[in-house]
């Protein structure tokens, strides 16, 4: 399952985890991110119509954030999320339940079949720190959790803070804490590696002209959307590693940490404070004491990997 603000890389991995063959995509849930809501759900409607995946079910979800007011990364995803395309719409309606309960009821269906099933999050966790605090019981039905989301070292929302994370620092602070309390392995596909698998113009361009109105067309588009906004001659696939972690775990090198997300700070407000310290000495004087969750932090990626993955996806090759 994922959670998208669709958004150009939410694109990117919603056409990923349609079409792998090794995936079993159960539900897409929605919420206010990279655009207002409306449009994300009617992006990933889009999305997964162009990847011939009407049949998964779409919910939408938060319209804002628990606490924090509401902004938005148009100015990186253009005015409609999605590179300003005008990207055909899909037909189909979403689904009629809320998506905290569409999440609810896909992962107790799951544990009724003792079945795990893979939370991917990618974008603000409202709706997650929903489904989490409000029905604690579908951890039954979750094999983990890889969310991107938050950085160990850097930030792009702010110079402190990753833009999911800094959009609901409360909504990310309840997820850390409740996957904690209810022994949920969270992974977090982090700053720090999320850049790094990126796609040349070239590549995006024959992904263009390998089926210009399919889901590879759309993928070379929104890349090369993402080119010209940038000035730059390759754009990320971004949110589409994170599923790319879900597919190959070993291309992401990971490490345990305790985690806090910083709610208060004027300049740090929704930074995730990774705590590397590993001297006990400091530890034994720290007044705040090491935080008692533990999040598997992404410190490196094989780049190279995740990006012949998503190209040879889209291209139908696997
Ligand atoms: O900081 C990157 C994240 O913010 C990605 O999920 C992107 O889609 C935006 O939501
Ligand atoms: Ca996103």
């Amino acid at each position: 399952m994922l959670d998208v603000d669709t958004g150009i890389d939410d694109a990117c991995a919603l056409l990923l985890a349609a079409l792998h063959p090794g995936l079993d995509l159960r539900a897409v849930s929605c919420v206010g991110g990279n655009a207002p809501l409306a449009q994300v759900v009617s992006n990933t409607l889009a999305v997964l119509h162009t990847a011939g995946r009407d049949d998964v079910p779409v919910g939408a979800g938060a319209i804002r954030p628990l606490l924090a007011d509401p902004v938005d990364a148009r100015h990186v995803h253009g005015d409609d999320g999605m590179g300003d395309l005008g990207w055909p719409r899909s037909p189909r309606e979403p689904d009629q339940r809320h998506a905290v309960e569409l999440l609810r009821d896909t992962l107790r269906e799951a544990a009724a079949r003792d079945e795990r099933v893979t939370v991917i999050p990618l974008a603000p966790l409202t709706n997650i720190a929903l489904l989490l605090r409000t029905y604690p019981d579908v951890a039954a039905g979750i094999e983990e959790i890889c969310f991107m989301g938050g950085a160990a070292n850097v930030g792009n929302a702010t110079a402190s803070a990753e833009f999911n994370v800094f959009h609901d620092p409360e909504a990310a602070a309840v997820v850390i804490d409740a996957c904690a309390d209810l022994g949920i392995r969270l992974r977090m596909y982090g700053l720090d590696v999320f850049y790094a698998p990126a796609v040349t113009r070239e590549q995006a361009q024959a992904l263009v002209d390998h089926d210009q109105q399919g889901p590879a067309g759309l993928a070379g588009r929104l890349v090369l959307f993402q080119c010209e906004r940038f000035g730059a001659d390759s754009g990320t696939i971004g949110d589409a590693g994170a599923v790319c972690a879900v597919i190959d775990p070993d291309g992401l090198t990971t490490k345990d940490f305790p985690v806090r997300v910083e709610l208060g700070g004027t300049w740090s407000r929704g930074r995730t404070v990774v705590d590397m310290r590993d001297w006990t000495g400091d530890l034994a004087h720290d007044p705040h004491g090491q935080a008692n969750t533990r999040v598997a932090v992404g410190l490196q990626v094989d780049a190279g990997s995740y990006v012949d993955l998503w190209l040879r996806t889209l291209r139908g090759e696997l």
